[in-house]
C-alpha cells in the first residue's frame, strides 16, 4: 500500500509523525511518500499544488494530510488553490466526519448522552463550486452571485453510500438534512432522492429535518442521530457542531473520499494548522490517529481499523483530564496501545 503524506504547517507535521507512528504499529507494510505542500511552499515559491505533484498524487492508494496555513496567507488562497482543488480533482464527493462522544471525555453539554453519528455531507456540489461572480465589484452597486449546484448523480451517490454506511449500523437510522421549504429547487432532489433509494434499503428508517431545527437537535438531543446526509455547505457547518459537543477539535477525525476508488481518499484531521500552539508539543495527536482509522477502514483493513479506534478509546478514558497533553507521548500510548 501506497501512502502519500502532507503533514502542512504548523501542527500539522506534529500530528502527522504520531499518525504515522500508530499506523506503523499496525501496518509495518504502508510505504510513505511526503509532499511539501502549504503555507511554507507557498511562501517560498508561490507553488500551491503543481500539476506534476497533483499526478504523483493520483499514484497513491490515500493521502494523509495534516493542516495547512498560517496567518501570513490571505484567506481563500489555501483553500481555493489547494484544499478545494484537491477535493475537486481527486472527485472526493464525500465528506465523512463520524462524531462519537468516547467514555472520559467531557461534552460541553450538561446531559449529553451516547452521542455516536456519523456526518456524510456532499464534498463537490452546492455553493462551493465556484459557480458565482461579481458585477460593478467596490461601487454601492455591487453585485455577488454564488450559485448552489446540485446534480442528480451527484445526489444520489453520496446519497446511495449514506443508505450503505446506516444499513451496515444497528440502529439503521438515517437523517437528511436540508432547508426543503425555502430552497425549493435543489431541497426537491435531494429528498426525492432519498425516497427513491429508501426503496432499495427497506430496513433503513429514514427521518428529515430543517437544518436549522438540527442545529438545535444537535445541542439539546444529539443522541437521536445515527447517519446523517447533508449538502456541502450545511454539512461544513453541522459537522463542526458534531464535533464541539464530542469533545471539540482535538478529536474530530474526517476522510474525503471518491468512493468509486478512482482517485485516492484523503484522511485529515478537521483542525487547522493552529499557530498559537505549534512548535510546543502540546497539540493533542488523536483527530488525525481517527483519520488514520478511517483510512484503514477505506483500504479494507476494518480488523486494523478496530484496533486503532480501540487504542484511543481505553486512552481516553484514562487520561488524566487535567494533565497537559504532550503530543508525542500521546502518540507512544496510542502506537503500544493498537
Ligand atoms: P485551528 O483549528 O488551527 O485552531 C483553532 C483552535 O483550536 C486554536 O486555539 C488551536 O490551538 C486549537 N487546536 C487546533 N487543533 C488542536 C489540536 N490538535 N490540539 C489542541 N488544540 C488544537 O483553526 P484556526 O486557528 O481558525 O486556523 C489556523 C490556520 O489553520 C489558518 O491558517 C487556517 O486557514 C488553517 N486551517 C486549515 C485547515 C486544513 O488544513 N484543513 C482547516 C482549518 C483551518
Ligand atoms: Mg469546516
Amino acid at each position: 500500500m501506497r501512502l502519500a503524506v502532507v503533514p502542512g504547517d504548523g501542527i500539522g507535521p506534529e500530528v502527522v509523525a504520531e499518525g504515522l507512528k500508530v499506523l506503523g504499529a499496525v501496518a509495518p507494510d504502508i510505504e510513505s511518500t511526503f509532499y511539501d505542500l502549504g503555507a511554507a511552499r507557498w511562501h517560498r515559491s508561490g507553488e500551491l499544488l503543481p500539476d506534476s505533484v497533483l499526478e504523483e498524487l493520483r499514484q497513491h492508494d490515500a493521502i494523509l494530510l495534516g493542516a495547512v496555513g498560517d496567518p501570513g496567507v490571505p484567506s481563500g488562497i489555501l483553500e481555493r488553490g489547494l484544499l478545494l482543488k484537491l477535493r475537486f480533482e481527486l472527485d472526493h464527493h464525500v465528506n465523512l466526519r463520524p462524531a462519537r462522544l468516547f467514555d472520559g471525555v467531557r461534552s460541553p453539554l450538561a446531559e449529553p448522552g451516547e452521542i455516536d453519528m456519523l456526518c456524510v455531507r456532499e464534498g463537490t456540489e452546492g455553493p462551493y463550486v465556484g459557480n458565482g461572480g461579481v458585477l460593478r465589484r467596490d461601487t454601492p452597486h455591487e453585485v455577488a452571485t454564488e450559485v448552489s449546484l446540485n446534480t442528480a448523480f451527484g445526489v444520489e451517490r453520496v446519497v446511495r453510500y449514506a443508505f450503505e454506511r446506516a444499513v451496515a449500523r444497528p440502529r439503521k437510522h438515517l437523517t437528511l438534512i436540508h432547508k426543503t421549504n425555502v430552497l425549493t429547487h435543489a431541497g426537491s432532489l435531494w429528498s426525492r432522492t432519498v425516497e427513491e433509494l429508501s426503496a432499495e434499503f427497506p430496513e433503513v428508517s429514514v427521518a428529515y429535518q430543517h437544518v436549522d431545527a438540527a442545529a438545535m437537535f444537535f445541542i439539546t438531543d444529539p443522541g437521536r442521530y445515527d447517519v446523517i446526509v447533508t449538502d456541502n455547505l450545511f454539512g461544513d457547518i453541522v459537522t463542526d457542531v458534531a464535533a464541539a459537543v464530542t469533545g471539540g477539535i482535538g478529536l474530530a477525525a474526517s476522510g474525503n473520499l471518491d468512493v468509486s476508488g478512482t482517485n485516492p481518499s484523503m484522511f485529515e484531521p478537521v483542525h487547522g494548522s493552529a499557530p498559537d500552539i505549534a512548535g510546543q508539543g502540546i497539540a493533542d495527536p488523536t483527530a488525525t490517529v481517527l483519520s488514520v482509522g478511517l483510512l484503514l477502514e477505506h483500504l479494507g483493513r476494518p480488523e486494523l481499523a478496530k484496533k486503532v479506534n480501540a487504542a484511543v478509546s481505553f486512552d481516553l478514558s484514562t487520561r488524566d483530564p487535567k494533565a497537559t497533553i504532550r503530543t508525542t507521548e500521546v502518540g507512544d500510548r496510542l502506537a503500544a496501545l493498537a
